[in-house]
């Protein structure tokens, strides 16, 4: 208690608040307190249901003041988690404890987040507006708000060529496949979709969550493009005897591809975007197929069904899939985790759990995982640059499916936290994710770990655990409390072996466990065979894997496919040939990328 009255005030002095300044500028509302101002110097905290009480919400509760103490440490649970195997390989085969755990980790993930949602980046007040208004992304921590000193930040550019760009690739330690690091873009796309015409702050994908705008479009016009209109399918092409994505100009939906490329490789899909990596399309591609081989089993299950009736079962079936992959592969692979996740909206009907979703500002932000990308792409014998790779559907088509997934299987992603990761292809990205939050008014790295039950780092190497990179971050922005939400995530020291580092896991967490629970199709009306079509797609779904989904919808037996590269040899073999691979010319002039892109996610 006495840090957090220590924290205040040296944020006081951090942000020195003069005349005329909102009182509520200096944040002095501690653990999730609400501050109202109350004319230009004096302010109020509303503690309502925070556990705590006092001028600041300073002082818990008797309640709380047991929780805390009996609440063990996010680092600890991580910690157990990852390791003790032969304890979970236990725990895994006991039904009863498994749904007991899984129960307490969804549920206790998603009570960190507000919902229904509450702010939004024009508003740091509850208003109808920012509840109803979906075009918003909605924010976990209110704006600063406008009327306050802005403190003196570090250029945009300089921080990402000092503490986040790559000098040499560093390979993620949990061997995150490229496989794992394009589903994450891909997966992700349909509900980051930023729509940069009316700013940063608003996005175009307003399911707001796993609706799979992605594959089906975000409009019914676009949608209605897509469809075959015949047994539920979507429209495809073949090429060398294999399903692919159909062309721009024989549907007429938008795409986005620069001028240079083909008609012929100009494919469309659900999202406009996706033409921009091969991983994409790959992933694009593959679920078009399963769209399609699950409306064949629909049709066959309900010969009488029309074409409307299978398209949308199919749709939902795909819906129920994703959430299944997602769980118990993609982020089984991610966290690490001993303990085997589980599927099962069934856990949460003896709960209290709102079966809706608004996607968060800092959700968005958080997800810029650039750092996974190499520095070049290894397909089969072929080394890509970035300036062949990016846009390059022909890529696609030329190696067929199975090889780039058993490619992309075999490459190691990069480390995302540590900094000093981001290649240089991609830079572009980081500046303008940092310049987005900045006009968006974001509260600071430390703020964050504070709203996620984290302990604020009190110095620059504590947060790193590398005396150089704190000093380097140090002369970028003065105090610890100056650390921005987006650099401070890609610096932090990364947990043992892993991938991130602590605040993006315990923040990103609850928000994915919440997008994906919160979906209609997990809530009690929903989640029965019916809804499937009944038990034969009741079964694709809680079936669902990665590996069904290659291995099902390409000719040929299984190729190698995971989020996890399987053997040292494979990483070895790219990663240490990476630096001689990459060279500057092999690199596409970063704001050409950009260019290319900006106005399309
Ligand atoms: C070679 C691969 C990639 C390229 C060239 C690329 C490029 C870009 C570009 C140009 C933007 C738009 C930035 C802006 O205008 O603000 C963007 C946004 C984004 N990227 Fe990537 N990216 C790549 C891979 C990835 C991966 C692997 C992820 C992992 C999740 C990812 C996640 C995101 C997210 C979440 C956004 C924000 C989307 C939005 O707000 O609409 N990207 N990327
Ligand atoms: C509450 O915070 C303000 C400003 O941050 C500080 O001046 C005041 O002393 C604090 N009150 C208590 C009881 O800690
Ligand atoms: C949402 O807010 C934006 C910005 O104020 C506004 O342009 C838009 O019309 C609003 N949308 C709806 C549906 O009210
Ligand atoms: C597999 O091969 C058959 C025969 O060539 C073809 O009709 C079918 O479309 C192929 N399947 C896929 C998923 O490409
Ligand atoms: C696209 O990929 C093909 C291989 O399929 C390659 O031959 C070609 O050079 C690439 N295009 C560009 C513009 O780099
Ligand atoms: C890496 O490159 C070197 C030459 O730079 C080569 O001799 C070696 O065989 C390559 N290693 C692998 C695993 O490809």
């Amino acid at each position: 208690m006495n840090r957090l009255v220590c924290l205040v005030l040296l944020l006081s002095f951090w942000i020195f608040p003069g005349e005329g300044y909102d009182p509520c500028c200096t944040q002095p509302c501690q653990n999730q307190g609400v501050c109202l101002s109350k004319g230009a110097d004096a302010y109020e905290c509303d503690c309502t249901r925070t556990g705590y009480y006092g001028e600041n919400c300073t002082t818990p509760e008797l309640l709380t003041r047991i929780r805390s103490t009996l609440k063990p440490r996010p680092d600890i649970v991580h910690y157990i988690l990852t390791h003790y195997k032969w304890i979970w390989d236990i725990i895994n085969n006991i039904p009863y404890l498994r749904d007991a755990i899984m129960s307490y980790v969804l549920t206790s993930r998603s009570h960190l987040i507000d919902s229904p949602p509450t702010y939004n980046a024009d508003y740091n007040y509850k208003s109808w507006e920012a509840y109803s208004n979906l075009s918003y992304y909605t924010r976990t921590l209110a704006p600063l708000p406008q009327n306050c000193p802005t403190p003196d930040l570090p250029n945009a550019k300089q921080v990402v060529e000092k503490v986040l760009l790559r000098k040499q690739f560093i390979p993620d330690p949990q061997r995150s496949s490229l496989m794992f690091a394009f589903f994450a873009q891909h997966f992700t796309h349909q509900f980051f979709k930023s729509d940069f015409k009316k700013g940063p702050a608003f996005t175009k994908a307003l399911g707001h969550g796993v609706d799979l705008g992605h594959i089906y479009g975000e409009t019914l016009e676009r949608q209605h493009k897509l469809r075959l209109f015949k047994d539920g399918k979507l429209k495809y092409q073949v090429v060398d005897g294999e399903v692919y994505p159909p062309l721009v100009k024989d549907v007429q939906v938008e795409m986005h591809y620069p001028p240079q490329v083909p008609e012929e490789h100009k494919f469309a899909v659900g999202h406009e975007a996706f033409g921009l990596v091969p991983g994409l399309m790959m992933y694009a591609t593959i679920w078009l197929r399963e769209h399609n081989r699950v409306c064949d089993i629909m049709k066959q299950e309900h010969p009488d069904w029309d074409d409307e009736r299978i398209f949308q079962t199919t749709r939902l079936i795909l819906i129920g899939e994703t959430i299944k992959i997602v769980i118990e592969d993609y982020v089984q692979h991610l966290s690490g985790y001993n303990f085997k996740l589980k599927f099962d909206p069934e856990l949460l009907f003896n709960q209290r759990f709102q079966y809706q979703n608004r996607i968060a500002s800092e959700f968005n932000t958080l997800y810029h995982w650039h750092p996974l990308m190499p520095d070049s792409f290894q397909i089969q014998n072929q080394v890509y640059g970035y300036h062949q790779f990016v846009f390059n559907n022909s890529i696609v088509t030329e190696h067929g499916i199975r090889n780039l997934v058993e490619s992309f299987t075999k490459q190691t992603s990069g480390r995302v936290a540590g900094g000093r990761n981001l290649p240089a292809s991609v830079q572009g990205v980081a500046v303008k994710a940092l310049e987005h939050s900045r006009q968006m008014r974001y509260q600071s790295f430390n703020a964050y770990r504070k709203r996620f039950n984290m302990k604020p780092y009190s110095s620059f190497e504590e947060m790193t655990g590398d005396k150089e990179l704190a000093d380097e971050l140090k002369k970028l922005y003065g105090h610890i409390d100056a650390v921005e939400l987006y650099p401070g995530l890609l610096v932090e020291k990364p947990r043992h072996n892993a991938v991130f580092g602590e605040t993006i896991v315990e923040m990103g967490a609850p928000y994915s466990l919440k997008g994906l629970m919160g979906n209609a199709i997990c809530s009690p009306e929903y989640w029965m065979p019916s809804t499937f079509g009944g038990k034969v797609g009741f079964d694709i779904v809680n079936t669902a894997s990665l590996k069904k989904l290659v291995c099902l919808n390409i000719n040929g037996s299984c190729p190698m496919v995971s989020f996890q590269v399987p053997d040292v040899k494979f990483q070895s073999s790219e990663n240490m040939n990476s630096s001689s691979v990459h060279s500057t010319q092999n690199n596409i002039n970063p704001t050409i990328v950009l260019n290319e892109r900006s106005s399309e996610l």
